[in-house]
C-alpha cells in the first residue's frame, strides 16, 4: 500500500437510473408500485400458507420461506432508492452502502439455495413417492430451510470485502480478493443451479418411465411453478451477463441489478398462486367450509 494514497470516504453518490427531472417522478411511482405489489403479494402467500393447515406440506413451507426471502431482498434496496429519489439527495453513507450490499447478496444467495431445496423436494416427490413423507419429515425440512439462511451469511461474512464495493475502495492489491470473490460468487450461483439440473434430469427420467400419459403430465405439472421461477431467476442472470443488449457496461449492470432485485421477487408470488389451485383456494376454504383435496406432492 502506498502512503499518501489513502483517503477516507464516508459517503457515496449513487448514480441514478435517470437524471432527467421529469423521469424522476415516473421512476418513483413505478418503483413504489412494484415494491408494494411485491411486499403485498409475497405477504399474502406467507399468510395463506401459514393460516391453512392443508398447505403445511414441505413444498408450500419452502415457498413461504422463498416469499419471506423475496420480501427481505427487495426491502434492502428499494425503500432507500425511493427515499433518495424523493429527497433528491443521491448520497448514501459508507456503512449503509456496505450493509445494503451485504443483505442484497445474502438474500440472493438464500433465494438461490431455496430454489435448490425446492428442486430436491420435487425430486423426492416424483422419484421416491412412497418414501416422501418419511424422507421429508419436519426435522429435515427445518434443516433444509435453516441451512440456506446460515450458509449465505457465512459465505458473505467469511470474506470481509465480499461486497464488491469494498474492493473498489481498497488500495491494496485486489487480484487475490477478486479471484476469491469470483470463485465464491460463481460457486454460490452455479452449485445450486447444477443441483437443480441434476434433480430435473432424474425427474424427467422418472416421469418418462410412467406408462400413462395422464400420470406423466400430472407428475410433471407439480413442478410447473418451480420450473418457471427457476427459468426467471437464472434466465435473468444469463440474459443480463451473457447476452448484453446495451453496449454500455455501466447501464447493463444497472438494468441487471434492477431486474434481479425487483422483477424476480415481484413475479414469483403470481407464478405460484396462478398455477397452484391449492394456494388460490386457500382464502375461500375456511369460509365455505370446502374440503380441500389433500395436497399431493
Ligand atoms: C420455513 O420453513 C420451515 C420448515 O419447513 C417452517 O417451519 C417455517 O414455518 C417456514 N417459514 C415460513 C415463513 O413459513
Amino acid at each position: 500500500m502506498h502512503e499518501g494514497n489513502q483517503t477516507s470516504i464516508s459517503e457515496f453518490l449513487l448514480l441514478g437510473l435517470s437524471s432527467q427531472p421529469g423521469q424522476q417522478e415516473l421512476l418513483f411511482a413505478l418503483f413504489l408500485a412494484m415494491y408494494l405489489v411485491t411486499v403485498v403479494g409475497n405477504a399474502l402467500i406467507v399468510l395463506a400458507i401459514g393460516l391453512d393447515s392443508y398447505l403445511h406440506t414441505p413444498m408450500y413451507l419452502f415457498l413461504a420461506n422463498l416469499s419471506l426471502a423475496d420480501i427481505s431482498s427487495i426491502s434492502t434496496s428499494v425503500p432507500k432508492m425511493l427515499m433518495n429519489i424523493q429527497t433528491k439527495s443521491p448520497s448514501i453513507s459508507y456503512e449503509s452502502c456496505i450493509t445494503q450490499m451485504y443483505f442484497s447478496i445474502v438474500f440472493v444467495v438464500i433465494d438461490n439455495f431455496l430454489l435448490g431445496v425446492m428442486a430436491f423436494d420435487r425430486f423426492v416427490a416424483i422419484c421416491h413417492p412412497l418414501n416422501y413423507t418419511t424422507v421429508m419429515g419436519p426435522r429435515l425440512c427445518l434443516w433444509l430451510t435453516a441451512t440456506p439462511w446460515a450458509l449465505s451469511n457465512t459465505v458473505t461474512l467469511t470474506h470481509p470485502s465480499a461486497p464488491p464495493i469494498g474492493l473498489l475502495l481498497s488500495c491494496s492489491d485486489t487480484t487475490v480478493h477478486e479471484l476469491v470473490l469470483f470463485v465464491m460468487g460463481s460457486s454460490v450461483i452455479t452449485l445450486p443451479f447444477a443441483f437443480i439440473l441434476v434433480s430435473y434430469a432424474c425427474i424427467i427420467t422418472a416421469v418418462m418411465r410412467l406408462s400413462c400419459p395422464e400420470g406423466r403430465w400430472k407428475a410433471f405439472s407439480t413442478c410447473g411453478s418451480h420450473l418457471t421461477v427457476v427459468f426467471l431467476f437464472y434466465g435473468t442472470i444469463v440474459g443480463v451477463y451473457f447476452f448484453p443488449s446495451s453496449p454500455d457496461p455501466d447501464n447493463r449492470d444497472k438494468v441487471g441489478a434492477l431486474l434481479f432485485t425487483v422483477v424476480t421477487p415481484m413475479m414469483s408470488p403470481f407464478i405460484y398462486s396462478l398455477r397452484s389451485t391449492d394456494v388460490k383456494g386457500a382464502p375461500r376454504r375456511p369460509l365455505l367450509g370446502e374440503r380441500a383435496l389433500p395436497v399431493m406432492p
